[in-house]
């Protein structure tokens, strides 16, 4: 047997990041004259928290954030692959960069995200974008430090693939866009195989993180400052499944709000199968919990639901929706709905129409139908025409937004505690801000109070926001 060349021992991402740092330093790259960093992020508050993390790399490194591409030695891209429209989206953006390569060849182009973990779409940023220095999926975040460390030594472009083995790398730094708002990762990935999406192609399978980690990082965030906190996960309620945790996602709550500080707590996104009573008591009981539960029902139409592998029934869901009412009554309820799945009849869609009408939302999500190569539903029979779509989309939002009206309307009058988020684009006198309804809050004040709590009286209501004014 021939004796193998022992390999060269992999360095730690941190050690990347140090040797970018005293490189940066000895160049004299720091303060105004660091590089800059730019990250553009498509897709959901996963991809969100995702994109912290690339922030953090960079800035650890040495790297400035700054606010346009054209600034930046390092542009980064997360991108995402749930729907057509957003990888046409993201492939578009990655076009529009060619010209600042062209013009400053230093500068650093890396692809992450959703869209390039599926092997076609990585393989056509290699062919179609020459100037994309490297790309690397979900699994392989933890990579980053070495791929910049590479680049800026000039290594040849690289496509970094975690094949199967998704993992969990703790200890990347984050850099949050806003401090007191905190991400808060719990478990990654999806088993479910819901027909038509192509997250768990891009997510790989379920896994939680360790509660020590989590709250260990949720402490953090309140020390920092964090006024709400989200928990993610594709599957946040699955969080703890196969683990020998011994804590599921309410445990993990209430373990959470333990920690003192004054901060309010979501949670997103639940699958119905997993939204237990436990976690409706938790609720209901836990007074930092935010009353708003999104649980996406997807279709209301049993045959439809069947198709999309959902593992539920109308009726099941309507069960948990009547619990869920009854133990917080002022829940507001969201949901995510597919409209044109392959196969949906017009009685089908009737059906979505009823639940809709049933279970109140405060507001939904709809989306048309996009096929995903690779998902089973791409390749049903049935699939249906745009025209029929459109209308359906355009009945389901006539339908929604009339009921959103009037969910909002039943705010009139009440005072709440909200945290002031940004001011507004169109008149800087307002503020915009975030609290229990889950449409935003505009009222008069100024910028300084960005970040912080408000007393608010909510003073009016339309489809889409809430007016208040501040109370003292
Ligand atoms: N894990 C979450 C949602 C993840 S994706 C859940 O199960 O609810 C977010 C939403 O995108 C989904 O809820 C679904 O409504 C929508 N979606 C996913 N794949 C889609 C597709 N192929 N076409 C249109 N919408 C899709
Ligand atoms: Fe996609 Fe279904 Fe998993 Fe949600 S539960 S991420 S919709 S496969
Ligand atoms: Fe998109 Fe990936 Fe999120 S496909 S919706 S960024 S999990």
């Amino acid at each position: 047997m021939i004796p193998q060349k022992p390999k060269a021992p992999e360095l730690h991402f941190s050690e990347y990041i140090s040797s970018v740092r005293s490189k940066l330093i000895s160049e004299g790259k720091t303060g105004d004259n660091a590089p800059g960093v730019y990250v553009r992020t498509f897709g959901c508050q996963q991809n969100e928290a995702d994109s912290e993390r690339m922030m953090g790399v960079a800035i650890s490194m040495g790297y400035r954030k700054v606010e346009a591409p054209e600034e930046a030695k390092l542009i980064l891209v997360n991108t995402c692959a749930v729907r057509e429209h957003a990888e046409k989206k993201a492939l578009s953006i990655i076009g529009s960069y060619k010209h600042i390569k062209d013009s400053d060849s230093e500068v650093i182009i890396g692809v992450g995200g959703c869209m390039v973990t599926q092997g076609h779409r990585a393989d056509k940023l290699k062919m179609s974008y020459p100037y994309v220095n490297f790309v690397f999926d979900t699994g392989s975040l933890h990579k980053l430090p070495e791929l910049i460390c590479g680049a800026l030594q000039g290594s040849p472009r690289r496509i970094v693939s975690c094949g199967d083995s998704f993992s969990i790398t703790e200890g990347i730094p984050i850099a949050s866009e806003k401090s007191y708002r905190g991400w808060l990762s719990v478990m990654y990935g999806c088993n479910n195989f819901c027909s038509y999406c192509i997250v768990p192609y891009t997510r790989g399978r379920e896994r939680s993180r360790h509660p020590d980690a989590i709250l260990a990082e949720a402490r953090e965030l309140v020390r920092g400052g964090a006024l709400d906190i989200t928990l993610l996960g594709q599957n946040v309620n699955s969080f703890g499944n196969g683990t020998d945790f011994g804590m599921d996602i309410s445990d993990l709550i209430r373990e959470i709000c333990k920690i003192p500080g004054d901060f309010r707590l979501r949670f997103m996104t639940s699958h119905p199968k997993d939204a237990s009573d436990k976690l409706i008591a938790v609720m209901a009981e836990e007074e930092k919990v935010v009353p708003h539960f999104h649980l996406p029902i997807q279709s209301g139409s049993d045959d439809v639901l069947r198709r999309m592998n959902r593992k539920y029934s109308s009726a099941d869901y309507m069960r948990i929706i009547e619990k869920l009412k009854a133990a917080v009554p002022d829940v507001s309820i969201t949901s995510d709905i597919i409209v044109g799945f392959p196969g949906e009849t017009d009685a089908d869609f009737e059906d979505t129409l009823k639940i809709i009408r049933e279970v109140e939302y405060d507001m939904i999500f709809s989306f048309i139908y996009s096929p995903r190569t690779g998902t089973p539903a791409a390749t049903m029979e049935g699939q249906i025409p745009k025209e029929v779509s459109n209308e359906r989309y355009e009945r389901l939002l006539e339908l929604q937004n009339d009921i959103s009206l009037s969910r909002n309307k039943r705010f009139i009058g009440r005072e709440m505690t909200v945290i002031a988020d940004e001011v507004s684009r169109t008149d800087k006198n307002m503020l915009t801000g975030r609290g229990d309804p889950v449409r935003p809050i505009h009222f008069a004040g100024s910028s300084d109070l960005i970040g912080k709590n408000v007393r608010v009286k909510i003073t009016d209501a339309d489809t889409f926001s809430l007016r208040a004014e501040i109370i003292l």
